[in-house]
């Protein structure tokens, strides 16, 4: 567990981009150096993974390649920006983590949690986020405001229960693990959704410091 490993998970259109500027705000006014990043991505071999994954393809993608694909990814993100920023005393915070494979490759495709777990292993070692922010909201709230943008991804483009289904497994670990997780109303406003980032932050770096 890192402490200064900080996540942002979600849905579709929960708000996490407007979130993460609210947050690369908060640090930059307290001169805190923050390496902000994303998953899956964040270097540009993890970047072309990205796009590999979110292109729409007529090939059915075998929910194990899509979960290997994950992983592949991370395992380049951790180690040319994570693990080198943590190492460097910094703090890191990433537009979605390994909460987001269990969500969508576990409980949107419905691959195993245990399988999960062992890559996860292999590729993390024991690095967990020390703290991660929940945006929690409906889900036809969150893909309206995601349906405001123009092009559909290849998991935009999936049906309404798979995003359930995804809710509902961040909802679990989010329950299943109250000392890393807070869950932020998201079906506010942005300022109110803003504040409780701020309570949140502010308590967590009281907590660590
Ligand atoms: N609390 C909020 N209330 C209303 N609209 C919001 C809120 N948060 C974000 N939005 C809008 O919803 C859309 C999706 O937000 P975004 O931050 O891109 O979500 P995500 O990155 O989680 O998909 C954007 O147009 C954004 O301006
Ligand atoms: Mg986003």
């Amino acid at each position: 567990m890192s402490q200064r490993f900080i996540t942002l998970e979600g849905g579709e259109g929960a708000g996490k981009s407007t979130s993460l500027a609210f947050i690369r705000d908060y640090f930059a006014a307290r001169g805190l150096p923050l390496v902000v990043t994303r998953e899956p991505g964040g270097t540009p071999l993890a970047e072309q993974v990205r796009e590999l994954l979110l292109q729409k393809r007529e090939e059915a993608v075998a929910p194990d390649a899509e979960l290997l694909l994950v992983f592949a990814a991370r395992a380049q993100h951790l180690a040319g920006v994570i693990m080198p920023a943590l190492e460097r005393g910094e703090w890191v915070l990433c537009d979605r983590f390994t909460d987001a494979t269990y969500a969508y490759q576990g409980g949107g495709r419905g691959l195993s949690r245990q399988r999960i777990a062992e890559l996860e292993a292999m590729v993390q070692g024991r690095l967990r986020p020390g703290l991660t922010l929940l945006l929690d909201l409906p889900v036809a709230q969150g893909l309206a405001r995601a349906g405001a943008r123009a092009e559909m991804d290849r998991f935009e483009s999936e049906q309404e229960e798979f995003f359930e289904r995804v809710r509902a497994t961040y909802r679990e670990r989010a329950a299943a693990e109250p000392e890393r997780f807070r869950v932020i109303d998201a079906s506010r406003s942005i300022a109110g959704v803003h504040a409780s980032l701020r309570v949140a932050l502010d308590a967590w770096l009281e907590a660590v410091s």
